[in-house]
């Protein structure tokens, strides 16, 4: 069985001036600046990239970004290219986040461009997964979650594979308060590892992490992270306010 150490990513979405930023993270260093058991990231927005970078300097706190572009320049107003990231001291980059799919219409084929240029650029791209509620209620869980994977994630060599994270956040349990029973997030998890086992192998299904992600908070993290295939949280409002951050983290480790 392979050993796969927690991580837990903060996804600040639009939140956060860099003031802000700055004290959100002193705040959560004073807890876990030497945290070395589990991988801890922030993700803010762009603009306090830079700060948070800073910040974390000379601790164990990691960085990541909320989405990239998958050209390295070029015409594209308003993007922001792998190796800029890279510049700022960046590791992750979350990627396919199901807003970025709702309400900025990326596919799974834009997606897997992005995962692409992530890791030839040596970033490690959060890979978001996650069926909507009338996917839920109609037993369709699987078949999305399925093709989500397969077209995010295609192509990918086991070199690259080793660097994927993925979050699976059921849409239904994002920012609603709603999450996913410890046992309903379990099942999807072990069923996306059998997914990669036949796009990869058996040694990458069990040695990939994946989060979960969708109203993770103190009061439940403890028992979801409990569960055999999840590897910890993609944390939104949670992510916010640094008590509840910390909390979720320790029950990671
Ligand atoms: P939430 O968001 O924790 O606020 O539900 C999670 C996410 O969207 O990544």
């Amino acid at each position: 069985m392979a050993t796969r150490k927690p991580i837990v990513a903060g996804n600040w979405k639009m939140n956060k001036t860099v003031t802000e930023a700055i004290a959100l993270v002193d705040d959560v260093k004073r807890d876990l600046a030497n945290c070395s058991e589990v991988d801890v990231v922030f993700c803010p927005p762009f603009t306090a990239l830079k700060a948070v970078s800073d910040a974390v300097t000379g601790t164990h706190l990691d960085l990541g970004a909320q989405n990239m572009h998958w050209e390295a320049s070029g015409a594209y107003t308003g993007e922001i290219s792998a190796g800029m990231l890279r510049e700022l001291f960046c590791h992750y980059v979350i990627l396919g986040h199901s807003e970025r799919r709702a309400y900025f219409h990326e596919t799974d084929e834009i997606v897997n461009k992005k995962v692409k240029a992530a890791l030839a650029a040596n970033l490690r791209p959060i890979v978001c997964v996650g069926e909507l509620l009338e996917d839920r209620d109609a037993g369709r869980t699987e078949a999305v979650v399925e093709e989500q994977v397969r077209g995010s994630l295609a192509g990918l060599s086991a070199r690259e594979w080793a660097d994927v994270v993925i979050a699976y956040e059921p849409v239904w349990a994002i920012g609603t308060g709603r999450t996913a029973t410890p046992e309903q997030a379990q099942e999807v998890h072990a069923f996306i590892r059998t997914v990669i086992a036949s796009m990869a192998d058996e040694s990458l299904a069990q040695s990939v992490r994946i989060q979960y992600g969708g109203s993770m908070k103190p009061s439940n993290a403890p028992e979801l992270m409990s569960q055999p295939d999840i590897d910890g949280g993609l944390i939104g409002g949670a992510a916010l306010d640094a008590r509840s951050f910390v909390d979720i983290v320790k029950a990671a480790m």
